[in-house]
């Protein structure tokens, strides 16, 4: 049977990729007097020697480990992408193996590793994985040491960028070592799904069956469904035969009756157990948490989970949070994705790469729809690699609704190259997954995008994705495109653009001492006055050009039954991606949250009115502004209440009928007093209230 060993303890660290000629060439046989020849011969990696004394003393770190963060911040890097500097470094880690492991495979799964990394173990290269947000697996078997020490090696080269914002560097997902019986289900070997609307309680279970030996294996295959309280309510088998060192597939259907459906409000969980068996003994189990659900993206009227209408309350998220940089692990996951749904969003869009695969299980487990991304769009084998296995290994999840092939390529999104790239790849997820609509997240030029790839078939990808207000600033573009092919699925995939800074109300703070980038100088768009430069206030009155307020921008996916929901730009703030200022500036303000979790004005409104039937209430600015006596203030509620009482010292000042999905402003000169919003229901009864002092 198989045996997970969690591997994310015990690495020793070198930050660099230089290491001295004694490290490199530690034990090798072939070495010629100062030369290393590290390629020369099988075995000659002297790092990955397990003897090698040297690493020994290199510091030991704990992964998930992001070491780009142990650097200063500098304006010689971008500050777009953090201004840390990033570079390489070497990760190494011993460990033993039992001689009662040597019937096993031994295999090194990798969920995350930014980025170029290359493997080394027991001397021996092993493998190279590019992407840096990629999960991957190396089968390290063969030279392994079973009853001796082993080590492996992990060279890490983050020097390059894949995105234009913060990513980290080094080993910043879990580790884990499987060890397999010869016959064995693969890593990402189980495929699941449920059949929908028609029959929502069939399950088809397509497993993969990998044998190791030089002999052909034959098995049986059973599958059974457990439910949540652990109970098996389905089980089906098949024989399988596994010719010598290959894989088979057998798919197996089973049948539920009744089963609980999976949703944002009763995120049912089920297992899917397969067990190998040969002569009646079990071989391995592998087990695979799974839902039924089923949704359907409407050309006329959106989205809709298990046949109930739902609108996506969306935000993008980047890997990336606070202090721990890329490096976050599970807790915070699971933490990010509760605060999300606490402010009432049941989407999220892993902006824009495959996210790690912790935060897909908090969604499964919080009920929280995902619009899964891959990084890089294109038809090569490497990059359809990466998106085949970033299917393959997300495929499972209940959660995910949608396979994002990119976002904003704007180099091919109206080109030729282009059409036959998205092509290919829908193509690609059809055939992998057909359970799942594809989409592509578009920007500018959306008119001549829309044409090119508006056809049937295969040149369309399955819903339009389109990024802020459809390319120009006008909002009817998203009716144009509909006008044009009502057929044609949509959703807003990325949406707000607005910065603030929490609590930060501009003019009446002090200037940060932060330089505006040149790009975005004369941008009218960005503040409107002298007095408010520097700021990011939560006026919402620094936008980007292709953003609309945040009331707008609910409004516009409300207002248009076909839109299936919206993705705001972003659910916290992330490092990097500056704008509109340039160093010393080193974070986004982009988020709705700030870094700590804390809801800048925008979370109100949003918690307001996606949970329209909990009560709260925001009221804005503080009130402490001393100097200002008499000086007339901007004064805004979010409140999801009937009407608003505002009360300064406990004097009314008048009360405002609220309308839906909309905020309430007051022009109150300001005196050291208490400032106090009174939310009403229909006949005037109090509900809720908040005070300013
Ligand atoms: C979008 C882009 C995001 C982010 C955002 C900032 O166009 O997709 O990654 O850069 O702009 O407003």
């Amino acid at each position: 049977m198989r045996e997970i060993v969690d591997f994310n303890q015990g690495w020793r660290f070198h930050m660099g990729g230089d290491l001295p000629d004694e490290v490199i060439a530690f034990g090798n046989v072939n070495l010629i007097a100062g030369e290393t020849r590290l390629w020369q011969k099988a075995g000659n990696h002297g790092v990955s020697n397990p003897a090698n004394p040297h690493v020994d003393k290199w510091r030991l770190v704990r992964v998930p480990h992001d070491y780009a963060l142990e650097g200063e911040f500098t304006r010689n890097e971008s500050a777009n992408n953090g201004a840390l500097p990033h570079g390489e470094a070497w990760y190494l880690k011993k460990f033993e193996l039992s001689e009662s492991d040597r019937q096993r495979r031994i295999i090194l799964e990798f969920d995350g590793v930014y980025r170029d990394s290359t493997l080394f173990a027991n001397g021996h290269y092993i493998g190279r994985h590019l992407s840096g947000y990629t999960s991957f697996y190396f089968d390290i078997t063969d030279v392994c040491d079973f009853g001796g020490i082993n080590a492996i090696a992990l060279h890490v080269d983050a020097s390059e960028n894949e995105l234009w914002s913060y990513e980290g560097a080094g080993i910043y997902r879990g580790v884990r070592l499987v060890k397999r019986g010869l016959t064995s289900v693969p890593t990402w070997g189980v495929a699941v799904s449920t059949d929908g609307a028609d029959d929502p309680g069939r399950v088809t279970a397509a497993v993969t069956v990998r044998n190791d030996s030089y002999d052909q294996a034959d098995v049986n295959v059973i599958s059974r469904v457990i439910d949540p309280t652990g109970r098996a309510v389905a089980e089906a088998q098949a024989e399988v035969s596994v010719a010598d060192v290959s894989e088979s597939t057998t798919t197996l259907s089973l049948q539920v009756s009744h089963p609980s459906l999976w949703a944002p409000d009763s995120p049912t969980l089920y297992t899917l157990e397969a067990t190998v068996m040969l002569n009646g003994e079990p071989l391995d189990l592998c087990t695979t948490p799974f839902g039924f659900r089923y949704f359907r993206f409407d050309p006329d009227h959106g989205f809709s989970l298990n046949g109930v209408p739902v609108k996506l309350k969306g935000v993008c998220l980047h890997q990336d949070h606070g202090c721990v940089g890329v490096a976050v692990p599970p807790a915070i996951q699971e933490w990010r994705v509760r605060k999300l749904k606490e402010m009432g969003c049941n989407a999220i869009r892993t902006s824009h790469n495959p996210p790690d695969p912790s935060l897909l299980d908090a969604c499964d487990r919080l009920g929280v729809m995902v619009m899964d991304e891959h990084r890089v769009s294109g038809s090569s084998p490497e990059l359809l690699r990466q998106f085949e296995d970033l299917i393959r290994r997300d495929r499972n999840h209940p959660s995910v609704i949608l396979w994002s092939m990119g976002n904003e390529e704007m180099g091919i999104q109206d080109t030729p190259a282009g059409e036959a790239i998205f092509a290919r790849m829908h193509q690609l997820a059809r055939r992998l997954d057909p359970s799942r609509p594809t989409t592509y997240a578009m920007n500018s030029r959306w008119q001549e995008i829309v044409e090119r790839h508006g056809g049937k078939g295969e040149r369309r990808w399955d819903v339009l994705g389109v990024n802020y207000r459809g390319g120009g600033n006008s909002p009817a573009n998203f009716d144009i495109a509909h006008a044009k092919f009502p057929d044609w699925p949509m959703v807003s995939s990325e949406s707000w653009g607005g910065t603030a800074t929490r609590d930060l109300y501009g003019p009446d703070v002090t200037p940060m001492d932060v330089v505006i980038s040149e790009r975005w100088k004369e941008d009218e768009f960005c503040w409107k006055d002298d007095d408010h430069k520097y700021f990011a206030s939560e006026y919402q009155n620094c936008q980007t050009p292709w953003g609309c307020d945040i009331e707008e921008t609910w409004r516009n996916t409300l207002e248009r039954p076909f839109l299936a929901g919206t993705f705001i730009w972003t659910g916290f703030d992330y490092r990097g991606e500056t704008f509109p200022y340039e160093w010393p500036a080193v974070i986004t303000r982009f988020g709705v949250m700030d870094l700590c979790g804390y809801y800048k004005s925008v979370a109100h409104y949003l918690r307001a009115w996606w949970r329209p039937n909990d009560p709260h209430i925001f009221l804005m600015p503080h009130w402490d502004f001393p100097g200002h006596l008499g000086r007339e203030k901007l004064v805004r509620c979010y409140a999801n209440t009937h009407s608003v009482e505002l009360l300064l010292n406990g004097e009314a000042i008048g009360t405002s009928r609220m309308t839906p999905n909309d905020r309430l402003e007051w022009r109150v000169p300001w005196e050291p007093s208490v400032l106090e919003a009174r939310g009403l229901d229909a006949d005037g009864a109090h509900v809720i209230s908040t005070r300013r002092v």
